[in-house]
This record gives C-alpha cells, structure tokens and sequence, in this order.
C-alpha cells in the first residue's frame, strides 16, 4: 500500500504485465501499419512513460511527437476547458497514431477529433494503454486497447493524482480505506472466538490479525521487529506497544486488499486502545467495533475443563487456573470496555448456543456498523 497526498493505493497491474500489454499493442499496430513511417503523438503529461516504452519496442522506423492538454478559461464562462496545445507538425498525408495512458470519460479524446478536424491526415487511429469502459461516454472508435479497468482511479506509470505517482513504475489502484470494517474481538477462553474469527473473515473478506501469531511469525522469521521483541522478551520484560504497534502495521500494509480486520489479542489497555485508534487514523481508517462474546463463568469453566481432558493444554486442566485466566480476561475488558462505550462502539454479544447460533448474533451487529 502506498499513500499520496490524503489517499491510499493498493497494487493493481505490475511492471511485467503492463510491458506484455504494450508488446501486444506495438505487434498489432505494426502488422496493420506495414512499411509507411508513422507519426505517434503523445498526450502530456500522462503519456510520456507509455510512449517512450512504446517506442522503444517498435520494431521499424517511426516519429514521435506530443501535444499537451492545457486548461484554460472560457471567454463566457468560468468553466474549466481543457485544450490541446503544441500540435506545429504538418501532417498532411500521414498516418497519425495517438498513444494515450489512459482513456476514461473521453474528454480528451473529443478535444483530439476537434483539433483533427482540418488536419489532411491520412488515417487517424487511437491507441490507448488504459481503457475504462463503464466510464466512456463517446462513441469515438478505440482502435488499440491494452487494459481494460474498472472505472476506479490509478497511478503510476505516467498516471498522477494531483502531481505524485508518475514516476512510478507499476499501477496502483486507489482504496476506499474510510470504509472498512475493522473489529476489535474479544472473549474469555473458551469462548469460541477463534471458530468465530474464521468465519467472520471469510464472510466479510477481513483479515484475522492475532498479535500472538504476529509476535511468533515475526520471531521464526527474525525480522527487524521480531528480534527487536526478542530482546524483550528474553530479558523478561513487556514488549513495548510502539514495537508491537509497528508490527501490526506491516501486517495491515501487507493485506491491502483486505475489506478490514479483526484484531484478536490487542488491544489490551487503553494506552494500546489509543495507539492503535492512531495507527488506523493514519490509515485514514477506524476501528468501528469492539465485540466482546459473552459467556457465563461457570459455563466457561465447564467447557474448558471438558476441552482440557481432550487438548491435554495443562492451562485447560486444572479449575482453579481456569478461573484465573477468566478474572485476568474480565480485569483487562473492563478497562477497554470503558473505552469502546465512551466512542460507542461497544457490542456484547450472548456467546451461549450452537456456532451458528452465535455467528448469526455477530453477524447482525457487524451488518448495522
Ligand atoms: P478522459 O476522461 O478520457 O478525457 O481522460 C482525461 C484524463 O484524465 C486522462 O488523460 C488522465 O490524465 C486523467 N485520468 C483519467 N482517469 C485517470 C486515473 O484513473 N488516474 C489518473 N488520471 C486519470
Ligand atoms: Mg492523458
């Protein structure tokens, strides 16, 4: 995921896909064109990096020219109307190519048949890079298409969004981060959360973030972060939230496609409840839930001892440990349930009844965030 300005774009179409594309463009224009000497124009900025790319693997002799569209005023109105400028060249006579980056309303391309009009060309052809069809609106013919998109923005190669991005060499697709759906789940042991966080992810497409999974991943991989909370860890002391908090942030900029997350095993105090109300802030993003399962004690005690004689997990075996596990869970929740009621984004869920019983309960609050 990379950020312009005050927006968020995710990976979309790669430097080898976008090269595989134009050597498909220049074979077929080369076919039809056969021996004549074409003259290929540009429209700045967007197309420079398609042109030069272009051109560089045309196989036989060719021009190459640009115009550039230039906003200015209409004398009546204070409409924005956008002109092309820098067309000198005369080309009676020749076979014009225009190379665009990208096609998208088809402004641009009305303003290209305009300033064509009184030009004697010989034939005019329109080769675009991009092509976003549900946002064409003309009828003008496209005679070479690279890519069909959907109509969603992107940047790179070529492509801007208010000056950034054209440098890039690959297309990222802008994403809608504001409307995530980002959970904070909680529940006692032996509450089904993980069978619960399963079925969650896959029904809304959001990604299970379980800090304890992050900390051992990053710890077997030895990351710069992993062996940083090593450190910790080996001394005997708490991992700092900053260093756990920079991990979670690689792990939400490693799921860019995600529809949201659900964070399992952090927060923990309100000090981490505030970090990680930041770190989704800076992703122009929210937590929009905390969703605690509810389930009585002596339940959870029963389940727990029941799973203890199967999992042989010594932490599930013996009562009295069972009960301390609850009350250090109740102590921790309490503090952030405080929390999440001040923003009111906190949902107690009855965690008693079959797994669907309870997947039915969590899926109508997350249907009413
Ligand atoms: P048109 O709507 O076909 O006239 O396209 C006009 C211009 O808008 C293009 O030449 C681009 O400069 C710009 N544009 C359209 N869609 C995008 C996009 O997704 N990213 C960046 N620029 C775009
Ligand atoms: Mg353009």
């Amino acid at each position: 995921m990379i950020k312009l300005h005050d927006k968020f774009f995710k990976p979309f179409i790669s430097a080898k896909e976008i090269d595989e594309a134009l050597a498909r463009m220049v074979n077929e224009i080369a076919n039809d064109i056969g021996d004549e000497i074409p003259v290929f124009i540009g429209i700045l900025n967007g197309s420079f990096m398609v042109v030069s790319d272009f051109v560089k693997k045309y196989p036989k002799p060719c021009e190459v020219t640009f115009i550039k569209l230039a906003s200015y005023e209409g004398v009546k109105s204070t409409e924005d109307i956008q002109r092309l400028i820098g067309l000198t060249q005369d080309l009676t006579g020749r076979t014009v190519i225009i190379l665009e980056d990208i096609i998208d309303t088809g402004n641009t391309l009305n303003e290209v048949h305009r300033i064509f009009k009184n030009e004697k060309v010989k034939s005019l052809k329109i080769a675009t890079l991009f092509y976003k069809p549900e946002a064409y609106k003309k009828d003008f013919k496209l005679h070479y298409v690279g890519i069909e998109i959907p109509n969603k923005f992107i940047v790179g190669y070529g492509l801007d969004y208010d000056g950034l991005g054209r440098d890039i060499p690959e297309v990222y697709q802008i994403k809608d981060t504001q409307h995530m759906t980002n959970l904070v789940l909680f529940g006692p042991p032996g509450a089904g959360k993980g069978t619960q966080a399963e079925f969650l992810k896959e029904k809304y497409n959001l990604v299970h973030i379980s800090t304890g999974d992050v900390f051992r991943f990053n710890m077997k991989n030895e990351t710069a972060l992993g062996m940083l909370a090593k450190s910790y860890i080996d001394k005997g002391a708490l991992v700092p939230d900053q260093v756990t908090i920079d991990m979670l942030n690689a792990e939400v900029e490693k799921n860019a496609d995600a529809n949201g997350f659900i964070f399992d095993g952090f927060p923990r105090t309100n000090a981490q409840a505030e970090a990680l109300d930041k770190l989704m802030d800076s992703k122009d993003s929210q937590i929009n839930a905390m969703i605690a399962l509810e389930v009585d004690d002596e339940v959870l005690v029963k389940r727990l001892l029941e799973r203890g004689k199967t999992s042989g997990r010594k932490d599930d075996a013996n009562e009295a440990v069972i009960r301390n596990r609850i009350k250090v869970y109740y102590d921790e929740t309490a503090i952030l349930k405080d929390y999440y009621t001040a923003q009111k984004k906190y949902f107690g869920v009855d965690g008693i009844g079959s797994i669907e019983d309870i997947t039915v309960r969590l899926s109508s609050v997350i249907d009413k965030l």
